[in-house]
């Protein structure tokens, strides 16, 4: 799931990070400046990487496995992607940019370098660089220019022959009345800023029509939201979920655009966790969308 509407906040404050930007300067994206949300991008990782199986859908097994490939994660928040991937292909080499460091700087494999930048100035690589290019969770970040934008940025900085995968969350579907009150003020906030947040139709529909790349593939895991259907996992995500309405600025910015005092914002949410939790399980469906450089 992403992450909170953001503003860089003096809560987050990592130690020998330089300020991004100045802590009054609000962000024009969502961005996981606090601790909590950090969290969320971990335990997502680690959830995901158990529903599918695997980190990675495109076939890349083989090169991963028996030749130095380079492999680029875009907006890689806390790295744990790359963090599990340079642990398992200790013969290639990993990176990693996002425009908060939020990222381990020290306590990580050789074979792993992150850089600080922001991905919408152009990413700072050569074209034709990485056999393998991967993103995750931007659905709630970019608009649908930036979308185009960073879909040719990562074809460029691509291989021909390499590969390209995207893994995306869609909202849940079969929400019950009040948690569906929180989806409809998220959607309508996020067209606001021109934001599509269930994008997994417009992102095969981008990869299919651009003709620098081909074999466009998806792969779809449905988890049922709560422990009540979806036992462990759903719970985990249930956690995940919550997290995402629940973490600082989320509630001060939905409410507003709710009409509701952040009070009765969270005694609605209550609501909307124990709809899930004993009466209606929503279905959230999660994507892996990979295709190959030409
Ligand atoms: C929802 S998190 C996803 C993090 C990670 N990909 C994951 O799957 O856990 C969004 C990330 O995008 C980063 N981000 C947003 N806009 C960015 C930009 N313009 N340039 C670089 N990073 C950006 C944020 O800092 C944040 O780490």
């Amino acid at each position: 799931m992403g992450i909170v509407l953001s503003f860089c906040k003096k809560s987050f404050k990592p130690q020998n990070v330089p300020n991004v930007q100045k802590e009054t300067e609000p962000l024009k994206y969502y961005l996981p400046n606090f601790i909590g949300d950090t969290d969320i991008m971990v335990m997502s990782h680690f959830l995901h990487r158990y529903l599918f199986q695997s980190n990675y859908n495109a076939p890349i097994e083989e090169k991963l496995t028996s030749e130095q490939c380079k492999i680029l994660d875009v907006c890689c928040g806390a790295g744990t992607w790359l963090l599990d991937m340079a642990s398992a292909y200790g013969s290639s080499k990993f990176f990693g940019i996002d425009l908060c460091p939020v990222f381990p700087t020290e306590i990580k494999p050789e074979n792993l370098q992150f850089v600080q930048g922001d991905v919408l100035t152009g990413l700072p690589f050569d074209d034709n660089t990485f056999d393998y290019v991967h993103q995750g969770h931007m659905l709630d970040v970019y608009t649908m220019d930036q979308w185009h934008f960073i879909i040719t940025e990562i074809i460029r900085v691509c291989k021909p022959g390499g590969y390209i995968e995207f893994i995306e969350p869609e909202l849940a579907t079969n929400t019950g009345p009040i948690l569906s009150k929180f989806y409809d003020a998220l959607v309508e906030l996020s067209e606001t800023r021109n934001v599509n947040i269930r994008m997994y139709d417009d992102l095969i529909r981008i990869l299919s029509s651009t003709p620098s790349v081909q074999n466009v593939e998806s792969k779809k895991k449905v988890i049922s939201l709560g422990s009540k259907r979806g036992g462990y996992v759903g719970y985990e995500y249930m956690e995940i979920h919550n997290g995402f309405f629940l973490n600082v600025p989320m509630p001060e910015t939905l409410s507003k655009f709710m009409g509701l005092s952040e009070e009765d914002y969270l005694e609605l949410f209550k609501i909307a966790k124990s709809e899930v939790e004993n009466d209606i399980s929503p279905d959230c469906e999660v994507y892996k969308i990979w295709c190959q450089k030409r």
